[in-house]
């Protein structure tokens, strides 16, 4: 018979697992959110108790109901032109300061991580195409990632609804979007100026290969991180960055708090963190 029920001890033993895979840490406050997803999974994947799904969870050599658990487990609120003090700061100081300091014509690489649904990485290309002056004289990366493979196939579909979008001036949705529906689709020139990628930031086999970046966007992921994991991803930033390059967090994480290898600088848009020119 199936008995889908959580007792506590499977709750620690699942939480502990977990936050060892994906570094996110679950309150116990979040019991009720968390209980109602692995139930989810137990019945769907034809189970009939915790511990027969923990064991699958555990060994099953593709990974892929960790990934369809991990899918239900995140948080992916987001919406365009979220903190936009931020992209005011990467046009009016952080780039400028960039370009000024170059010394090749590379491209400029910037990582959006935690990418969401792609609200994120789509609002820096369009201030960036609206705001910046180097946009004719620079090509410019945005990569862009997260842990959740069902998310990032919105992502790459760019169709958005009336909520996500109403932060956003309404010039820029009629100049980028076109209605569908009760949605926005984004244009595919747009769509195809992002490069959506898989990664557990947690992971080192998978940041591993994200080098050279100039700036770094990691907002509203790190809160659902514990100290450990924290520390973690910002020593990840610091190997990813060049030297020089930026981090900018979201407006209620800072890193001063997490880690002294950044510098802070105070900019009249934003406050952001840099990484010495004499980094590792
Ligand atoms: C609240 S959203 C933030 C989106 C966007 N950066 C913003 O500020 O609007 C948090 C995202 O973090 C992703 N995430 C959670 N753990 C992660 C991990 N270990 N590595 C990469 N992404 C992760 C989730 O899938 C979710 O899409």
């Amino acid at each position: 018979m199936t008995d889908p029920r959580i007792s506590e001890e499977d709750f620690q033993k699942f939480r502990e697992f977990f936050y060892r895979k994906t570094g996110i840490q679950f309150e116990s406050s979040k019991r009720y959110f968390v209980d109602k997803r692995l139930q989810e999974r137990i019945v769907a994947t034809g189970n009939d108790s915790f511990r027969g799904y923990f064991t699958m969870l555990r060994f099953q050599a593709s990974g892929e109901e960790l990934q369809q658990l991990t899918n239900l487990m995140t948080v992916n609120e987001t919406y365009f032109f979220r903190e936009e003090y931020q992209f005011k700061c990467l046009v009016n100081s952080i780039l400028p300061e960039i370009v000024a300091a170059k010394i090749d014509s590379s491209p400029l690489r910037i990582w959006v991580i935690p990418s969401s649904s792609g609200e994120e990485p789509y609002s820096i290309a369009i201030y960036l195409l609206e705001y910046w002056a180097g946009i004719n004289d620079w090509d410019i990366e945005i990569i862009s990632s997260d842990i959740d493979t069902k998310i990032l196939g919105h992502a790459r579909q760019g169709l958005y609804s009336a909520r996500s979008v109403q932060e956003l001036p309404i010039k820029f949705l009629q100049r980028y979007f076109k209605r569908s529906g009760d949605s926005y689709q984004l244009n595919y020139d747009l769509r195809q100026s992002v490069e959506f990628t898989r990664v557990n930031l947690s992971e080192r086999a998978d940041t591993r290969p994200y080098r050279n970046f100039d700036v770094i966007f990691c907002r509203n992921l790190l809160i659902y991180f514990d100290d450990i994991s924290r520390k973690t991803a910002a020593e990840t930033f610091y190997d990813a960055l060049k030297p020089g390059g930026f981090i900018c967090l979201g407006h209620s994480e800072s890193m001063s708090r997490i880690s002294s290898l950044y510098k802070v600088r105070k900019y009249p848009d934003a406050i952001v963190y840099q990484k010495p020119l004499e980094g590792r």
